[in-house]
């Protein structure tokens, strides 16, 4: 559910598609013969935008990200871009998602929001590293935004009942422990983390703990573990497959291997643990946990039905939303508790906006 590729093509090629061949690019963990040599089916391509963008040009950034991803996968015939459950389940090729990493590619904007998901968009993760006007992450110290901002606001309750309203997952990876709290306090729909994993196994700020962990099983959702070495690790100098297959059996542990799943996050961060240096490892930590003792179904759970039912789900509260004309004027008539010094409406001298 977590690929940095597409920041990846920005940094090295200005996401100049015609300039690089993607099926055996070496310089980063992901080309298309090693997707296939790992058996991925499906992926959630990350079109992240750095917090330093936050209130200037996030949501362009977010766009021309979108549009990369969409280019990618439309030129290339080992993969399809799709948009829904069905169309994970019934894709011969590697299946194609986008998923938004930090609610500053909003802009504090319910619209942009909305048009997001018309563009394809089926995940956002409601912060990256740094806090929002709405939202708070879990590494905000970071940087110096919104600091008093804690859980979520009225603003970010809003974002999340529209996510809901959308059928949007709401991905809970980076943010605060009240912002995930929050969140599992209104979702209709079962929530995800991107790429997380247990704060039990290691205590970094990144992943989540025993409380939240029963929390995540009653909302149904899931928790696709993440393979960066230092979040899976706290600093030990040896981190191989066995370290992350620790992750693995605690989460099940608490949480029962229905809400599991594989986060991966490949060409986001540089460590990745011994034995999972690239996407072609993935089978390597399904031999680990077969070892360990899980059956065919639990297995089949992580690699496909987990997600699948969970994504199901976030469509059925869609369907379940339509609104009445009033409802939608109140709704959409609505926009954040953002001050307009903070907006880039600022730059072009407007002060309606
Ligand atoms: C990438 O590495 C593989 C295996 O070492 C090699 O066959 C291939 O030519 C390399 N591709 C590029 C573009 O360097
Ligand atoms: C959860 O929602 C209830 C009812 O709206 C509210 O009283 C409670 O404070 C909320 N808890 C959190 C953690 O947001
Ligand atoms: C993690 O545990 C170490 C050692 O017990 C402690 O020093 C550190 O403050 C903890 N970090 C967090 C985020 O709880
Ligand atoms: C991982 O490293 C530990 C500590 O060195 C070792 O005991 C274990 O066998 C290693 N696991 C794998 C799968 O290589
Ligand atoms: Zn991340």
């Amino acid at each position: 559910s977590h690929n940095d590729f597409a920041l990846q093509l920005r940094i090295l090629y200005q996401n100049r598609l015609s300039r690089v061949n993607l099926r055996e690019l070496n310089l980063t963990h992901t080309n298309l013969v090693k997707l296939q040599a790992g058996y991925v089916g499906a992926q959630f391509w990350s079109v992240y935008v750095l917090c330093s963008a936050q209130n200037k040009d996030a949501v362009r950034l977010t766009l021309e990200q979108i549009d990369v991803v969409k280019r990618m996968c439309n030129s290339y015939e080992e993969l399809e871009l799709v948009m829904t459950s069905q169309g994970i389940s019934e894709s011969r090729r590697i299946a194609c998602l986008i998923g938004i990493e930090g609610g500053h590619s909003i802009d504090s904007s319910l619209a942009t929001l909305r048009m997001y998901y018309d563009l394809g968009v089926r995940y956002m993760t409601l912060t990256h590293s740094c806090n929002t006007p709405w939202s708070e992450s879990s590494s905000k110290g970071m940087h110096n935004f919104y600091p008093s901002v804690t859980g979520l606001t009225a603003f970010g309750q809003e974002v999340v009942k529209e996510m809901n309203r959308l059928g949007m997952l709401i991905d809970l990876s980076h943010t605060s422990h009240s912002t995930v709290k929050a969140a599992l306090n209104i979702s209709k729909a079962p929530v995800i983390f991107s790429h997380s994993s247990a704060f039990s196994v290691c205590n970094h700020s990144r992943n989540v703990p025993d409380d939240i962990l029963q929390e995540l099983k009653r909302n149904k959702g899931i928790i696709m573990v993440t393979f960066n070495a230092d979040v899976l690790a706290c600093g030990r100098k040896v981190v191989n497959i066995s370290t992350l297959a620790d992750h693995f059996d605690h989460i099940k542990e608490i949480a029962g291997s229905e809400s599991i799943g594989i986060g991966g996050d490949y060409d986001g961060v540089e460590r990745f643990p011994e034995g999972l240096e690239d996407v072609s490892k993935y089978p390597s930590l399904i031999e680990e946990l077969l070892r360990r003792g899980w059956n065919e179904t639990e297995l089949k759970g992580v690699l496909r039905e987990n997600f699948l039912r969970v994504f199901r789900e976030v469509e059925n509260v869609r369907l379940k939303s339509k609104l009445n004309l009033e409802e939608q004027t109140k709704l959409f008539g609505k926009t954040a508790d953002v001050p307009a010094s903070q907006s880039g409406c600022v730059r072009w001298g407007r002060k309606e906006c």
